[in-house]
């Protein structure tokens, strides 16, 4: 019976393999001639947008195929598919394009440390392939697009210092599943930290330090169990710390300071943050004894308390 079944598919294959070898040829034939096309008038369109770019896009011109301007990496598979865009550091002037969101195979977009200024343009959105953005130190200004959250692949969220976003961070972040590394810091950010933001069961990294956000900290964040860098310091926090920070053994890094939260810490704090190196507090409202269990804190080397309520002075 099963040998049967077996012969059949043996004279079965050949006529498989040539229908996949056609569909894989169609495939291929359909995304080269909008791919090349679509893709080159996007970056056309992107760098159209750059006022000034002192020699980074001179090889965007027509003497070379677009896979080889500089910064342009394309997808060996996907034939003249963008897949990442890196022109980190390029000294560009100018406006991001909508363009962009017309690069959808793309995985990697790197365009921090520049001048660039305007809006972060909402077509991202179309970008479902994105694992990596890093907007960081550039000019940008107004709110990150809610529709962010339909990237799905993101890993990485980089928009360190852009001195002009402002608005609150969309609760749609939170919705991202694959969301490892979300930095936010040094904006012009205000609300709430969203409590969706305790629903990034891969976050690793979380830094929204010096933005004007308002509020708790959100008690879920502390359930994110793979949590090592926590930096919400230089913001207008207020409220208890959750318990649930207490207890997060991934936990190496945490920086809270000139906030103004307030309570008790913990007596067995030494018990609960096993992987501690820096824990700083201070610039707040806490009140009550330093925890003498802070001793048994064995990777602690920077710990900063100054600045608050506290009674009696660290243990040796
Ligand atoms: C981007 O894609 C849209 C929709 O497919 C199209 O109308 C537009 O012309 C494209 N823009 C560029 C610059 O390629
Ligand atoms: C066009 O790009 C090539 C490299 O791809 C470069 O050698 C050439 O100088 C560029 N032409 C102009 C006019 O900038
Ligand atoms: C977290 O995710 C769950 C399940 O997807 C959802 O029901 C809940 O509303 C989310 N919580 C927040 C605060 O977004
Ligand atoms: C601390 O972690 C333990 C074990 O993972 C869990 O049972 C407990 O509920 C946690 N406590 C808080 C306050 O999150
Ligand atoms: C430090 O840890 C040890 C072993 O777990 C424990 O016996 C001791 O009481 C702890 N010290 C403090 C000050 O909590």
């Amino acid at each position: 019976m099963l040998r049967v079944r077996n012969r059949h598919l043996l004279q079965l294959l050949p006529l498989l393999l040539t229908a996949a070898a056609a569909t894989t040829r169609a495939t291929a034939e359909t995304t080269s001639t909008t791919g090349h096309g679509g893709d080159e008038s996007a970056l056309v369109a992107f760098k159209a947008k750059i006022s000034h770019h002192p020699g980074a896009l001179a090889s965007w011109n027509q003497s070379t195929s677009y896979c080889d301007w500089e910064g342009v990496t394309c997808s060996k598979r996907h034939r003249g598919r963008v897949v990442a865009l890196d022109l980190s550091s390029r000294g560009l002037d100018g406006t991001v394009s909508p363009a962009i969101g017309n690069l959808t195979f793309l995985r990697s977009l790197n365009l921090s440390v520049n001048t660039l200024q305007g809006e972060i343009p909402p077509s991202i959105g179309s970008l479902r392939r994105l694992r990596r953005i890093d907007l960081s130190q550039n000019m940008l200004t107004g709110a990150i697009p809610s529709n962010i959250s339909r990237c799905i692949s993101l890993r990485v969220v980089d928009i360190d210092t852009n001195k002009g976003l402002q608005g609150s961070i969309p609760d749609e972040i939170g919705s991202l599943p694959y969301l490892t590394y979300l930095v936010l810091a040094n904006n012009h950010f205000t609300g709430a930290i969203p409590s969706s933001l305790g629903n990034l069961s891969r976050l690793a990294t979380l830094s929204l330090s010096t933005n004007y956000l308002q509020g708790p900290i959100p008690a879920g964040i502390g359930n994110n169990p793979y949590l090592g860098f926590l930096q919400l310091a230089a913001n207008d926090l207020s409220g208890l710390l959750p318990p649930s920070l207490y207890n997060l053994s991934s936990l190496y890094y945490l920086s809270l300071g000139t906030n103004k939260l307030h309570g008790r810490l913990p007596a067995d704090l030494g018990k609960s943050l096993p992987s501690i190196w820096r824990f700083a507090i201070g610039g707040n409202l806490f009140t009550g004894p330093i925890p003498l269990s802070l001793t048994n804190l064995t990777m602690l080397t920077e710990l900063s308390m100054e600045d608050n309520n506290l009674s009696g002075t660290f243990p040796g």
